[in-house]
């Protein structure tokens, strides 16, 4: 097809971005993958961008014994294996700044060891004005780790009051269903406050992702046609080219109606067609993605069949090389029900989007990696051009492509030239890493400095992540009690029947998935 090119007007560019203040981290986990392969590199990043402040120290804590030394070694091989160009003098002022202790995590003593030794960091690092604790454990151990850290007085004891700057991070999943999301609330509740609480969806530290917002907002002619009367449809999807590999233990209790539906999907849903804000703060943004996360049709049970599907990998080929099916995955349970492939079609009632479906997709061991938002507009009412055989014109079709590569993209029709009427579909196309010439961010490193910074605009809030487990609280139930149909697709599928189904009894196609 077609493409143009967009230029950046230099003078027009606007850039805020704020460095840390001093900060000290203390990471729960520190041994663990994540920490491995996002945080290290992340926190490396911010300190190469001059983001990191100079007074800045990242106690590790774990139960694997490490000396500082030797979980410097492991930031080392992790920052190197995960960037290009680091200079050796960046990598030794970095590794300088890190710090480990052991301990269990329900043993109260470790939390008066890990504060003695916090407390010599923060007098060594001049000036620390906040103090994070980061939960990179096994969602199990949250409450333990919380209520330890209450008990040492180091969350909203009157002693931690007085440093007001005391934040803790939590890692998805949070809860498993709406009842224990809710318990976990009123858990660490008890123990900080909601303005303490950075709970991480790190689709949301995305660039294309808070683009949605940015290109609603801040241009004045897509808003108006951002509704019922222009928009005929929007798509999401999240297609992933890997299947459960080494996280099946954890996959095999979650699936992905949890794993990616309940946070990714519903949070991109919710800023898609959320109201426009009264500001750009965290609670005016957050309070529009909860009111539009209450206005979704709740799901009805009798119709579950018609609105969600589920599916499970079956042996395959992805990239012709052959790869086994879900319940060949080591630690898959025999006969396991646990869906890899969630489909669904949600309606929001309000007055908007009154009448408008949303069709959304995500699923494991698909065609290709995918991410995107896609908006189809509504066709014209009337074809002059129908006397040449041109009916039907396609619609405009707007994209916000997330992954592999982040970009947009939009669609329009326009004459082609030769003959007198002659249409061709132009796409006019940006990708941020060919127009910005950069390196796009890890999400990680955006959500690691806004919570230095306190800004909670891109953490999930409680009440829309209950909001998001009360809507699926029906497809749990009925996938719980085996009530709903489940069907399973070949490793390396773009989609198969059943998914189909789902959309073309609209009269609609799912958009096909790029291959990266
Ligand atoms: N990995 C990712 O890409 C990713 C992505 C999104 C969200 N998350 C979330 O981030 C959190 C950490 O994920 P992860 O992949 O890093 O987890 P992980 O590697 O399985 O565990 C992190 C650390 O927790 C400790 N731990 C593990 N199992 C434990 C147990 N049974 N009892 C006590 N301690 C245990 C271990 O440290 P010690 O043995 O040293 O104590 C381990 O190194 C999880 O909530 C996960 O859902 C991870």
């Amino acid at each position: 097809m077609p493409q143009i090119q967009p230029t950046i007007n230099k003078q027009d560019i606007v850039c805020a971005e704020t460095p840390a203040p001093p900060c000290g981290f203390v990471v729960f986990g520190a041994s663990g993958d994540l920490v491995r392969r996002k945080l290290f590199k992340s926190i490396f990043q911010l300190y190469t961008q001059n983001l990191l402040n100079d007074n800045f120290y990242l106690l590790g804590c774990g139960r694997t014994k490490l000396s500082d030394e030797q979980f410097r070694e492991l930031a080392k091989e992790s920052v190197r294996n995960n960037s290009d160009f680091i200079s050796s003098q960046d990598m030794n002022v970095f590794l300088e700044k890190l710090y480990y202790i052991d301990g269990n995590y329900d043993d109260a003593d470790f939390y008066q060891r890990m504060r003695k030794r916090a407390g010599g960091l923060n007098k060594k690092y001049k000036g620390i004005e906040n103090i994070v604790f980061y939960l990179a454990v096994p969602p199990f151990l949250y409450a333990t780790i919380v209520d330890q850290l209450k008990h040492a007085q180091l969350s909203c004891s009157a002693e931690a009051q007085k440093n007001k700057n005391i934040r803790l991070v939590i890692e998805k999943p949070f809860g498993h269903d709406l009842k224990s999301a809710t318990q976990l609330n009123e858990h660490i509740g008890h123990c900080f406050d909601e303005s303490q609480i950075y709970r991480i969806d790190h689709y949301l530290g995305k660039e294309t992702v808070q683009n949605i917002l940015m290109f609603r907002f801040a241009n004045l002619i897509f808003e108006p046609i951002w509704n019922r009367n222009y928009i005929d449809h929007i798509q999401i999807t999240i297609s992933e080219s890997i299947g459960v590999g080494h996280r099946a233990n954890y996959y095999d209790k979650s699936g992905a109606l949890r794993d990616m539906f309940q946070n990714h999907m519903l949070q991109m849903l919710a800023l898609a067609a959320m109201e426009p804000p009264v500001s750009f703060e965290a609670d005016s943004i957050r309070d529009e993605k909860v009111k539009l996360l209450k206005a979704i049709r709740p799901v009805d049970i009798k119709t579950i069949n018609d609105n969600f599907v589920r599916a499970q990998y079956s042996p395959g080929k992805i990239k012709a090389e052959q790869v086994k099916g879900y319940l060949d995955e080591k630690s898959v349970a025999e006969n396991s029900k646990t869906e890899t492939f969630v489909a669904a079609r949600l309606f929001i009632d309000n007055w908007r989007w009154k009448g408008v479906p949303f069709y959304l997709r995500t699923g494991k061991a698909m065609k290709a990696k995918d991410t995107e938002i896609v908006v189809y507009f509504k066709s014209v009412p009337h074809s002059l051009f129908a006397s040449v055989g041109l009916d039907e014109m396609p619609p405009n079709v707007l994209v916000f492509q997330i992954q592999p590569e982040e970009g947009m993209s939009l669609s329009f029709q326009a004459k082609r030239p030769g003959s007198k009427i002659c249409m061709t579909t132009l796409d006019m196309n940006f990708n941020y890493k060919n127009v910005f010439l950069i390196e796009m961010p890890e999400a990680y490193q955006r959500l690691l400095l806004d919570c230095m910074l306190g800004d909670q605009t891109l953490f999930t809030r409680y009440d829309s992540v209950e909001a998001s487990w009360k809507l699926l609280e029906p497809v749990l139930q009925a996938w719980q009690k085996d009530e709903a149909a489940s069907y399973t697709y070949p490793a390396g599928s773009e989609s198969f029947p059943q998914a189909d189904d789902l959309i073309e009894s609209d009269g609609r196609k799912w958009r096909n998935i790029s291959v990266d």
